[in-house]
């Protein structure tokens, strides 16, 4: 692979230039940062596939800059699917959407559909409108690992192998986006994310959920184990965790807004001390990188609320406590 003196910077024209030449960058959007290329050039897609280590059977998700550019993607869009374009886009919803023969058979693994969204970055927006065309970006980590949130996150792990990060600061969702697909125009959950849930029923009603990789064919990226740190994880009610140990010195704890009584010498870390859980999850990711350059040689990490954003969170928690 071609190796490069990576640079971090704010500079649009920079990135631009990298991507009309058929490199790939890593970009900001609202919800982690993506490593991004030309999404309808199938060789820029290979490297993408080859700098993040992934196998080819996992689809790209294309950023697009607004409803308009979708159309030139997609043959049909379910009106449940124009309703949530209309309301969260730009936002962190990616639609699953019948694709047009230009989206290169690579990027969607070979699927008839096209997962396609607009990310809320100002400087992403700018550089999508600025592009002659859109671009796939999967999230900028190695397969399986925690996604990045900040652009040094993504420097740490992919420095050497791309030319560049724009840096658009640390994002201000922390989860992947929220993945809607249709059956027979029936809208369903199939990755919880940055748009809760219940956001999406105040739209168009109750929609079901369906993350599970093992009965879901249908988005193959949604494997069992993955955002996972390379310690352990346990993930676990509050009460059964403080049970665990009586030495806990080599324990780091990811807590909601409140320490766990009985973990005594152990690394604790609030996501959120107020208690909101938008805030605990954009604080998520990097305290799980964090922890896992502390030192110590576990994490637990507690159960949140199940609602809102804490459904997204518990999602990753969970996947990342499967080896
Ligand atoms: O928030 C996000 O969505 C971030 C930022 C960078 O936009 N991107 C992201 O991409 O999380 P990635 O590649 O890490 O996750 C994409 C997920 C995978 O689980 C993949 O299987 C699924 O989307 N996916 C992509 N295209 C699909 C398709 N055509 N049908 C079903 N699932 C698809
Ligand atoms: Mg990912």
């Amino acid at each position: 692979m071609q190796q490069f003196n990576t640079i971090i910077g704010s500079d649009i024209q920079a990135a631009k230039t990298f991507l009309e030449n058929g490199e790939v960058v890593g970009i900001p959007t609202e919800t982690v940062y993506g490593l991004a290329g030309n999404a309808l050039d199938a060789d820029v897609a290979l490297k993408i596939f080859s700098v993040k280590n992934r196998p080819h059977f996992d689809p790209l998700i294309v950023h697009t800059h607004g409803i308009d550019e979708i159309e030139k993607y997609v043959s049909e869009i379910p009106a449940k699917a124009r309703l949530l374009m209309q309301r969260f886009m730009p936002g962190a919803l990616t639609l699953l959407l019948k694709k047009k023969s230009l989206v290169p058979d690579i990027i969607t693994s070979g699927l008839d559909t096209v997962a396609i969204r607009v990310p809320n970055h100002p400087l992403t927006l700018k550089l999508l409108k600025e592009l002659p065309f859109p671009l796939a970006a999967p999230s900028a980590n190695p397969f399986g690992y925690i996604s990045p949130t900040t652009a040094q996150h993504v420097f740490d792990q992919l420095q050497g192998k791309i030319p560049y990060v724009l840096d658009g600061g640390a994002t201000a969702v922390g989860v992947e986006s929220t993945i809607v697909g249709f059956d027979d125009d029936e809208p369903v959950v199939y990755r919880l994310g940055g748009l809760a849930v219940e956001e999406i029923e105040k739209v168009i009603g109750k929609v079901k959920v369906n993350v599970n990789a093992a009965s879901n064919p249908k988005t193959p990226g949604m494997l069992k184990s993955h955002y996972a740190p390379a310690i352990d994880l346990i993930f676990d009610e509050p009460a059964t965790l403080a049970k665990l140990r009586t030495e806990h010195k080599t324990a780091g704890v990811i807590c909601f807004d409140k320490a766990i009584d009985g973990l005594t010498g152990s690394k604790q870390v609030l996501l959120s001390p107020v208690g909101d859980l938008n805030e605990a999850a954009k604080n998520l990711f990097a305290a799980m990188r964090s922890l896992d350059n502390s030192g110590v040689d576990i994490i637990y990490a507690v159960r949140f609320p199940d609602t809102g954003l804490g459904r997204a969170i518990n999602d990753r928690l969970k996947r990342a406590s499967v080896k």
